[in-house]
């Protein structure tokens, strides 16, 4: 080999130490943006820059809610995620733990067919529209005491007969057909009604359902206008004959376990399922009946214009003179009391007056709640408990997330 082929080759062996240098420099500089392209866009699936650590279950986080009083209405804008610096009240932590963030979708799945599997035996749709069960009209009264505003009546029906027969539990509703036509022609459509009876009916024999009705009244260009559905009940006499449908829902039935805390939050006839619950628990031939002992806390919240509007009062007291320790009521009367800023007193109100107590017992996993009457009642509710959970550290909008996941908050308004 002559000396000049020698020092070409020698050369251009020399090169490749650069060359692989440069393919290294080059390699190493994409696979650093592919890391950090995937790390962006998925975290989980990202590879682990340091050694992987092996989790069982992801640590639980806490939202904690560090915006102002006034920006209540507003959370999700304001709050950052923070693990909780000491630790969240048990029966919180450990339901954070089972809704782990990565598996959302798994404990959704799982979560509803729980619920649906818990409440498989209860009756839906006995009777539908096209064929409804005819009633008869046991008892229609009013609910109301002299002075009271407008018209509310309780009203029972004999299902005796009905084949097959309409059973329903607490905390379900019934549709009602008024008779006649509407402004076209056609038969009036249904409305439903919260059953304020337990399955034993008012009379203990399984035989009735009643309803509190409220009648709907309104000012329209200077004239009155009457509810159809709503005045149709508040009229109808003993004997009468009337179309009912269902029973539907399952929002709002009782949890099961007899150590149970049950908090109602109601307005005007939304007492109706509060009554249904209320007697099941306390009334004696009720417990004789159920096999069904309650042994926790109930505590209805109570919304009324005016004293004279409160629904079912005599009953209440007699419940809390004798189970003190298990019955707390706690009144709004709009009309005749006032909150802190000199407005209309309104559960709300008492929910934020009552805070404390009521967010201990919502830590305790074994608390219901049951929101039931005025959709316009909604909001404030809202407002009320963010503001109470931020002066636990807690937000609200998540928090309300969690409970309802775990069917534990209940809401009927209309
Ligand atoms: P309608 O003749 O149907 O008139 C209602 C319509 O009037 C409204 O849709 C609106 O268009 C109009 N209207 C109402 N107010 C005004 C106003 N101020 N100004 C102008 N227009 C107005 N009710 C009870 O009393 N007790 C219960 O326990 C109960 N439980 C319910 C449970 C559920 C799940 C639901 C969905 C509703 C419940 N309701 C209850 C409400 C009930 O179903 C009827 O909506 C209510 O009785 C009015 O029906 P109506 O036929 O009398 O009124
Ligand atoms: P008010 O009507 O004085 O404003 P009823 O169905 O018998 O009328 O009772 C409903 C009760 O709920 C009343 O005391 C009523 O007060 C009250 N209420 C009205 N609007 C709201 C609201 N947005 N939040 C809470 N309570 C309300």
């Amino acid at each position: 080999m002559a000396y000049s082929e020698a020092r070409v080759i020698a050369g251009g062996l020399a090169h490749i130490p650069i060359i692989i240098g440069i393919f290294w420099f080059v390699n190493s500089y994409f696979n650093k943006r592919r890391n950090n392209f995937e790390k962006a866009n998925n975290p989980v699936k990202a590879k682990p820059t340091a050694k992987p650590k092996v989790k069982a279950v992801e640590k639980p986080t806490i939202k904690k809610v560090e915006n102002k009083v006034s920006e209540a209405k507003k959370p999700e804008n304001k709050v950052s995620e923070v693990k909780p610096k000491s630790n969240p009240p048990a029966t919180l932590s450990s339901e954070i733990k089972t809704v782990p963030p990565k598996s959302k979708e798994n404990t959704k799945i799982d979560q509803k067919t729980l619920n649906k599997m818990k409440h498989a035996d209860v009756p839906v749709n006995t009777y539908r529209p096209k064929t409804p069960f005819t009633g008869t009209v046991k008892e229609n009264y009013s609910l109301l005491k002299e002075g009271a505003i407008g018209r509310v009546n309780h009203i029972t029906f004999d299902l005796s007969g009905g084949d097959p027969f309409l059973n329903y539990v607490e905390g379900q509703s019934i549709g009602i057909m008024a008779e006649g036509e509407d402004s076209n022609g056609k038969p009036h459509k249904l409305r439903l009604y919260s059953i304020a009876s337990t399955r034993h009916g008012d009379n203990f024999e399984g035989n009735t359902v009643s309803l509190c009705v409220r009648q709907l009244q309104y000012e329209k260009d200077g004239q009155t206008i009457n509810g159809v559905c709503s005045t149709y009940l508040c009229d109808i006499k003993p004997g009468d004959k009337v179309k009912i449908t269902g029973p539907v829902g399952k929002e709002m039935l009782l949890p099961d376990d007899e150590e149970a805390n049950i908090v109602m939050l109601a307005t005007g006839t939304g007492i109706a399922p509060m009554r249904a619950y209320l007697r099941r628990m306390f009334e004696p031939s009720e417990r004789e009946k159920n096999n069904w002992n309650f042994k926790g806390k109930a505590w209805l919240f109570m919304g009324a214009p005016k004293s004279a509007n409160l629904l079912y009062e005599e009953d209440l007291q007699r419940y809390l003179a004798k189970y003190p320790d298990n019955f707390k009521y706690t009144k709004a009367i709009s009309r005749e009391q006032q909150n802190t800023k000199g407005g209309r007193m309104y559960i709300q109100d008492r929910v934020t007056e009552s805070a404390n107590e009521l967010f201990n017992m919502i830590e305790d996993e074994k608390t219901h709640i049951y929101l039931c009457g005025l959709k316009g009642m909604e909001p404030g509710i809202d407002e009320a408990m963010t503001k109470a959970a931020k002066e636990k550290g807690l937000d609200w909008s998540e928090l309300r997330t969690q409970l309802r996941k775990a069917g534990r908050w209940h809401v009927e308004t209309y």
